[in-house]
């Protein structure tokens, strides 16, 4: 169906309704998205957020492109071995689920930010977050998959006051399917920052609400922490690629960067008649996704920290370079690849689309890192506090949560982002804005919209088709490819293993890409299969 005016594709149907209904009402894409993004912090509890933060990339009607980076930091007091004990061994599970894995948040701000500073000037503060407040307030109906992601988790809501307080029932059954889920708490939150704005939440009761909690269970966030928190408007990624210019996010995320030097790598092989899913296709990508994480564990982090060489990881030369010693016969060992030199240079997870009548196109992503983050509810204030700090590298060559490992470059400092692989990203064509991608799934973002887009630019899908399609992942470590269940034959497997690949089969679905494209005939939203996603426009 396509919808000829505007259109919001996120993971929770009340989250895009809200964002349809202001722009119905003459807010545009950044109102909307500033709105849907306070709805999922109610709606889709494992992800959206208030304890967490985002990156954005928005492109206006007249080509003005904004970026926006509202990541959490690193508490003043953080520092690099936090997670390590006398022995220098990583203590099991602290960057995850407990009081030290939450970041300072980042949510709250950056949407705040992105609707006072490029919204229409018509919908008030209190219009913005009275979605979010009114479903909070009087609950909303779970679907099966929020009652079952609830329901697995019991026992690790249970040990925290404040999680349990909202997502253990009082009568000790299970949740289900249109069960009302009331969050009071949350929704006094948001009135206070309807009514105070950014203070409402960085300074005052919640924010003394963090800070107590903080330190009474071994945490680093201050008042202060909290009150000179700031988000950052970004300098964006840009490459190109068979006519079209992608736009992307850059540090702290790696995933612009990544994308740009795939694609450029790919850009230096004949692609014609490759098709998706072949043994050939899966190698030739394999291939350059490994050289571009190896890369990504070397040369990336907090640009404000490590000067991170941009320039050279998305230039031409570069990836010819780098793609020069890639065998289409046979796989290359991850152990026999290293980062690229580069020359010294100055210095569960949720994706949302916006598109509005004018034009205006904002893909983000937001995150508590991992679904339901710390799993720490802040008790009182009704939110669940990030564990981003786990995506720091804890220890050089320890991997984190999704497999990912990292050096000097992204170990913890005070107020430092942690390296992120969000990759909200826009393609434009022929002067417009064309496509609206992004995805949730850790390390596998970035090979997601990779994926996604080639499946548009290169193999001439449409969109729904373009997202729906088998993935496949690699990171350079673990040295194997990550498939999709039942996404390819066994033959295929077969010759991949003849390639020299290890094949993983574990994992399940890679990615929820809510996608956007915006064609002649209007705007086409593309809901991930994979995992809950609506579609909301008129
Ligand atoms: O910023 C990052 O790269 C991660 N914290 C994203 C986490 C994520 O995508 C979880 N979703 N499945």
């Amino acid at each position: 169906m396509a919808f000829p005016h505007a259109l919001v594709v996120s993971a929770s149907p009340h989250a895009s309704e809200a964002g349809a209904q202001l722009m119905r009402a003459g807010g545009n894409a950044f109102d909307a998205a500033a709105c849907t993004g306070f709805v999922l912090a109610v709606t889709w509890p494992e992800a959206g957020n208030l304890g967490g933060g985002g990156l954005m990339v928005a492109r206006k009607s007249a080509g003005e492109v904004v970026t926006l980076d509202f990541r959490e930091i690193a508490p003043a007091t953080s520092y690099a071995d936090m997670f390590l004990d006398a022995k220098g061994e990583v203590v099991l599970d602290l960057s995850l689920r407990s009081a030290l894995a939450s970041g300072v948040p980042g949510s709250v701000e950056g949407l705040l930010r992105l609707w006072a500073d490029h919204g229409s000037g018509k919908i008030s503060r209190r219009k913005l977050l009275a979605p979010a407040i009114r479903l909070a307030q009087d609950g909303f109906p779970l679907s099966a998959e929020i009652a079952e992601s609830i329901n697995k988790r019991r026992d690790r809501f249970a040990v925290d006051p404040g999680a349990s307080k909202i997502f253990v029932r009082a009568d000790g059954r299970p949740w289900r399917e249109g069960d009302l889920l009331v969050q009071p708490d949350l929704a006094r939150t948001l009135r206070r920052i309807a009514a105070k704005g950014r203070d409402g939440f960085y300074r005052g009761p919640v924010a003394h609400a963090i800070a107590s909690q903080q330190s009474n269970t071994g945490g680093l966030i201050t008042l202060d922490d909290l009150a000179t928190y700031e988000s950052k408007y970004r300098p964006p990624i840009r490459g190109d690629f068979r006519g079209y210019e992608i736009i992307s996010m850059g540090p702290p995320s790696s995933g612009g960067i990544l994308l740009i030097e795939m694609l450029n790598m790919l850009d230096t092989f004949p692609l014609e008649g490759l098709c998706p899913g072949t043994p050939a296709y899966i190698h030739l990508l394999t291939e350059i996704q490994r050289r571009a994480y190896a890369d990504r564990a070397e040369h990336m982090a907090d640009s404000d920290f490590h000067p991170v060489p941009v320039d050279t990881l998305i230039s031409r030369d570069y990836a010819r370079r780098r793609a020069s010693d890639i065998h289409l016969d046979r796989a290359t060992p991850s152990a026999k690849i290293r980062a690229g030199e580069t020359p010294p240079e100055p210095q569960h997870t949720t994706h949302y689309s916006v598109v509005d009548s004018e034009g205006n196109a904002v893909a983000l992503t937001t995150t508590l890192n991992a679904s339901f983050g710390s799993g720490i509810v802040i008790d009182g204030a009704g939110f669940l506090m990030n564990n981003q700090m786990d995506d720091f590298s804890i220890k050089p060559g320890a991997p984190n949560l999704y497999g990912v490992t990292g050096g000097k470059a992204n170990a913890i400092e005070p107020r430092k982002r942690m390296l992120s692989s969000m990759t909200p990203t826009l393609a434009v064509r022929d002067g417009r804005t064309a496509l609206l991608l992004g995805s949730p799934g850790g390390s596998t973002i970035v090979t997601t919209v990779l994926q996604v887009f080639l499946n548009v630019a290169l193999h001439g899908m449409n969109i729904q088709d373009a997202v729906a399609a088998p993935r496949h992942h690699s990171q350079w470590t673990p040295d194997e490819i990550f498939i999709e269940p039942d996404a390819f034959s066994e033959e295929t497997l077969a010759d991949l293993r003849g390639l020299g690949h290890a094949i993983n089969d574990k994992p399940s679905k890679i990615g929820a890409a809510n996608c956007i494209a915006i064609e002649a005939q209007g705007l086409h939203g593309a809901s991930d299969p994979r995992r809950q996603s609506s579609a909301k426009g008129f």
